[in-house]
C-alpha cells in the first residue's frame, strides 16, 4: 500500500500545461527522487503533495496519519531560539518524560503514601525513554550536528544570527532527527559543502523511512535513490534501480519512443495515401472509408520533442593579467579574531582553482576580502594591475518583484529589448519566463538569470561562489564549457566534486 500517490494530477499556473496526467506512488521504506529539467515542474509537484496547491485534474493521496517533512527554500523559523535548543526541540516530549520521572522518583523516595505506585509509573516512563532512545539522543544530535557543520560557537547562537544557509542546514538537520515516515527534500545538497553532502549521503542511506527527494547533483543522486521518477512533458515515468541505471534506461525508453513514434508517422501517411486514392472510386470507396474511420479513432503519440531549450554561456575575456594574476602573502582574515593561519598564494593568470573547506571556515570571508569587501585583519594582497574581477553569488539581492527582463533591464539600462531578451534566451530563460516575476520563478530559471551578467561583463577573474546551485544536466556542461573556455583566471567554490574535478588545474584547501 502505498504511503503517498499522486494520480493524474494535472495543473498549470494559468498559461502553459505544465503536469498533465502526472502520477508518481511512494511506498513505506522507498528511497525516491524526482528528476527533470530546470521548470519542468518538480517544486510544483511537491507543492501539491504536501496540499500547498490544489491540482486542476486528478488526486493526491496520503495514507491517513502519516508523518511527513518537507524543506523548501522559504522555511519558518522563530529567530530568537538558540540553534541546541532548536535542535534539542525535536524531543521536548522526552525531555519532559524525563522530567515527570525524576519527580516521581523523588516523591516515593519522600516514602509518601502508596510510594509503589509512583515508582511503577517511573519505571513505565523509565522504558518507554529507553525504548524512544532518549539515552543515545545526545550522540545522535551530535552526529548530525557535526555532520553539517556546526561549531559549538554556531549552536549557542540565536537562528536569526546564523547565515541563511546556515539556517538551512539547521531546518534539514532537525528534519532528520525527526524521522518522519516521509521527507520531501527539495534539493538539499544545495547549502552544504562536499563533507557535508558525504554525510547527508551517509544518513539518507541508512534512513529506516522513506524519501521523495529533488536534486540535479547526478553523483549525490547515485548515491542515495533507488526508485527515481522522471518528470518529462507533465508527465512522470517510473525506474526502480538507482539513477545509473535509469540513465540507461531512459535513453532506451526515448529511443523507442521515437521509433514507435516514426513507425505511426509512416502507417498514417501511407493510410491517408490509400484513402485519397480510393476514395472517390465506386470499386474501393468503401474500403477507404472504412480506413478512413480507422484512422481517425487511432491514438495518435506524441512526438518525443526535445527537452527545454539551448543553453549557452560564454564569459566575454577583457585581456591578458601577466605572469601571476594574483598574489597573496601572510593574510590574515576574519572579523574579531583570524579565522586562519596566515595565506600565501600565488594564482598564476589563466589557472582555474577551486577553494576548499568545509562551511564557516573562511572561503567566502576570503573572497570578500580579495575584493576588498572586508578590511583584511593583516599581511596584503594584491592583483595584478590590469584585473578586471567579476564576483558571482547565489545570496545577491534582487528585488524579486521584477522579472528577469526588467532585472537585465536595470543593470543595463542601454540595451535594448531585443538585445535583453536574446540574453536570456542564451542562458535558457525564454521569452514568457522572461516576463515572469522573479519570485515565481524556478530555481534552474532564477539562476540562469542571475548568471547573465557573467555574459555580459568582460574580465579576466571569475570568483564564482556555488555556481552550480539550481543548474539541470545541460546548463551545468552549459557552464563547464564556458569556464574551460574562458582564457582568464577562476576561482571556483563548488560541492558539487565531479563539477569541479574535471575542471581546475590545483585545489586550495583551508582547514
Ligand atoms: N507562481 C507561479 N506563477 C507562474 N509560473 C510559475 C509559478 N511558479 C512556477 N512557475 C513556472 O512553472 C514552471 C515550473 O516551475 P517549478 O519550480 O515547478 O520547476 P522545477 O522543475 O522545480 O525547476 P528547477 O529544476 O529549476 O527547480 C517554471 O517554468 C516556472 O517559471
Ligand atoms: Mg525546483
Amino acid at each position: 500500500m502505498a504511503i503517498l500517490e499522486a494520480i493524474d494530477v494535472t495543473f498549470d499556473y494559468g498559461d502553459k500545461p505544465l503536469l498533465s496526467g502526472a502520477s508518481l506512488k511512494v511506498n513505506p521504506g522507498e528511497h525516491c527522487a524526482l528528476v527533470g529539467i530546470n521548470g519542468s515542474g518538480k517544486s510544483t509537484m511537491f507543492q501539491l503533495l504536501i496540499g500547498d496547491l490544489r491540482p486542476d485534474k486528478g488526486e493526491i493521496r496520503w495514507e491517513p496519519h502519516t508523518t511527513y517533512a518537507y524543506l523548501d527554500q522559504q522555511m519558518h523559523v522563530d529567530m530568537n531560539v538558540r540553534a541546541v535548543e532548536y535542535f534539542y526541540g525535536v524531543y521536548t516530549d522526552l525531555f519532559e518524560k524525563e522530567k515527570e520521572m525524576e519527580s516521581l522518583y523523588l516523591q516515593a523516595a519522600s516514602g509518601e503514601a502508596g510510594y509503589e505506585k509512583l515508582l511503577n509509573r517511573a519505571e513505565r516512563i523509565g522504558d518507554e525513554l529507553m525504548e524512544k532512545d532518549f539515552y543515545s539522543l545526545q550522540s545522535k544530535v551530535g552526529s548530525v550536528v557535526d555532520g553539517l557543520g556546526f561549531s559549538a560557537e554556531d549552536l549557542e547562537k540565536p537562528m536569526g544570527l546564523l547565515s541563511p544557509g546556515m539556517r538551512e542546514k539547521a531546518f534539514l538537520g532537525k528534519m532528520l532527527l525527526e524521522e518522519k515516515q516521509v521527507l520531501l527534500m527539495d534539493e538539499p545538497t544545495n547549502f552544504l559543502d562536499p563533507t557535508q553532502v558525504a554525510f547527508l549521503t551517509q544518513y539518507l542511506k541508512n534512513y529506516p523511512k522513506a524519501f521523495l527527494l529533488i536534486s540535479h547533483d547526478e553523483a549525490f543522486l547515485n548515491d542515495v535513490a533507488d526508485v527515481i521518477f522522471y518528470l518529462r512533458a507533465g508527465r512522470i515515468s517510473r525506474y526502480s534501480g538507482g539513477y545509473a541505471h535509469f540513465l540507461v534506461q531512459k535513453e532506451i525508453d526515448l529511443a523507442q519512443a521515437e521509433k514507435n513514434y516514426q513507425a505511426q508517422q509512416r502507417y498514417i501517411k501511407k493510410e491517408e495515401a490509400f484513402i485519397a486514392a480510393h476514395i472517390v472510386r465506386a470499386t474501393s470507396a468503401k474500403a477507404a472509408k472504412s480506413r478512413r474511420a480507422r484512422l481517425e479513432h487511432l491514438e495518435r503519440l506524441d512526438a518525443p520533442s526535445k527537452e527545454g531549450g539551448e543553453v549557452h554561456f560564454r564569459f566575454p575575456y577583457s585581456k591578458g593579467t601577466g605572469r601571476i594574476a594574483l598574489t597573496v602573502k601572510d593574510l590574515e582574515i576574519g572579523y574579531d579574531h583570524a579565522l586562519l593561519s596566515p595565506i600565501n598564494l600565488e594564482i598564476p593568470s589563466g589557472s582555474k582553482v577551486a577553494l576548499l573547506g568545509h562551511n564557516g571556515v573562511g572561503k567566502t570571508t576570503f573572497i570578500r576580502t580579495i575584493l576588498s569587501q572586508i578590511p583584511p585583519l593583516s599581511g596584503n594582497f594584491y592583483f595584478h594591475e590590469n584585473v578586471d574581477c567579476l564576483y558571482f553569488e547565489q545570496m545577491v539581492s534582487i528585488d524579486l518583484d521584477m522579472t528577469p527582463f526588467e532585472y537585465i533591464r536595470s543593470l543595463y539600462p542601454d540595451f535594448d529589448n531585443t538585445r535583453v531578451r536574446s540574453l536570456l534566451a542564451s542562458v535558457g530563460v525564454k521569452n514568457e519566463t522572461a516576463m515572469r516575476r522573479l519570485r515565481e520563478l524556478s530555481g534552474g530559471e532564477a539562476a540562469k538569470t542571475k548568471l547573465v551578467p557573467l555574459t555580459v561583463e568582460k574580465s579576466n577573474f571569475l570568483l564564482l561562489d556555488e555556481p552550480t546551485n539550481h543548474l539541470d544536466k545541460k546548463a551545468k556542461d552549459a557552464l563547464f564549457e564556458a569556464i574551460e573556455e574562458f582564457p582568464g583566471t577562476v576561482i571556483l567554490v563548488c560541492h558539487e566534486k565531479d563539477f569541479a574535478d574535471g575542471l581546475v588545474d590545483y585545489e586550495i584547501r583551508f582547514n
